[in-house]
């Protein structure tokens, strides 16, 4: 069984500077929640239950998210305002959050090395705290991945998504071995290749199931250039080392939002908004209205 997930949330997000100077970016809204809100209830909705944000400095607003808050909970509850208290009430999620540091930003393969003791020798997931997979986060592809890991006995699964040729240059791109159409063993990985060389269409979408073996393989990757441990190549060392290594392919309805940019950042705080049960058929409307003007 796995039932935990280190969730790294520890970057600068310089790519979204100013919004992100005094804030996480894992803590920008997406319509009505900050995006770690989703992750978390993604993961749990997975049945993975145990989670660890690896988290740095200036990062303490998430740790606060998830916390009581009791003159905010006896406001409202003199107000009588019980549906935004069942809203802020992190205890139904029935999720047990941790919380470390990564002293120094040396990138995504080192956060995860910050979560060595969490996992102990058991398999763990990890997902990135800047992305969103599935509109409201609504998606079991976590769970399709750990069924996955478990029946073939695998070192990681990670999940993937089409996106099109001129975009392959700007994810991790998988080169695939045979599979099904919805799962793929995967023979090696290509960090952003040109269009002309990408061995397929699929980029890795910030979900993964992987064996304990992994932090091994992190602790040999060389930094890069700009000083970071590149989760990517440990993983390319387990595919080199001939170890099972496994792809899902995300569903239709199952689209990777990555919140990295200011593009994607809007066009998904859009998408969320306009399906807000509440207010989503006024915003379209105004959106029209502001479309047609433009
Ligand atoms: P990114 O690759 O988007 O990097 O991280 P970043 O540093 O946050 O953003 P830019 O490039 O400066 O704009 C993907 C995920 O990995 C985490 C981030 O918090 C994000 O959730 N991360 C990245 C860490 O936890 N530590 C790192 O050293 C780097």
């Amino acid at each position: 069984m796995v039932r935990s997930a280190i969730v790294p949330v520890a970057g600068l997000g310089t790519r979204l500077l100013p919004a992100t100077k005094s804030q996480p970016k894992e803590m920008l809204p997406v319509a009505r929640k900050p995006i770690v809100q989703y992750v978390a209830e993604e993961l749990v909705s997975s049945g993975v239950h145990d989670i660890l944000f690896v988290t740095g400095r200036g990062k303490s607003s998430i740790e606060n998210h998830f916390d009581a808050d009791p003159e905010l909970t006896s406001q409202l509850a003199a107000a009588k305002k019980a549906d935004l208290l069942k809203e802020i009430d992190f205890s139904e999620l029935q999720a047990n959050f941790f919380y470390t540091r990564q002293r120094v930003q040396r990138g995504l393969g080192d956060a995860i090395l910050c979560g060595e003791s969490f996992a102990g020798e058991q398999p763990f997931v990890v997902a990135l705290g800047d992305s969103i997979v599935g509109l409201n986060g609504h998606s079991r592809c976590v769970e399709r991945m750990i069924d996955l890991f478990e029946s073939k006995r695998a070192a990681c699964v990670v999940a993937v998504e089409e996106v099109p040729e001129h975009e392959v240059s700007h994810y991790g791109i998988i080169h695939p071995a045979d599979g099904d159409g919805e799962t793929f063993r995967v023979q090696d990985l290509v960090e952003k290749p040109a269009a002309a060389e990408a061995p397929s269409r699929l980029a890795i979408a910030g979900r993964y199931v992987f064996a304990p073996i992994l932090f091994d393989m992190i602790r040999q990757v060389k930094p890069d250039k700009r000083g970071e441990i590149q989760l990517t190549n440990a993983m390319k060392m387990l595919c080199d080392e001939g170890r099972r290594v496994f792809a899902v392919k995300l569903r239709p309805d199952e689209k990777r939002y990555d919140i990295g940019n200011f593009p994607s950042y809007y066009e998904t705080f859009v998408e969320f908004a306009l399906a807000d049960p509440e207010y989503g058929a006024a915003f379209r409307q105004s959106l029209r209205e502001l479309l047609d003007k433009a």
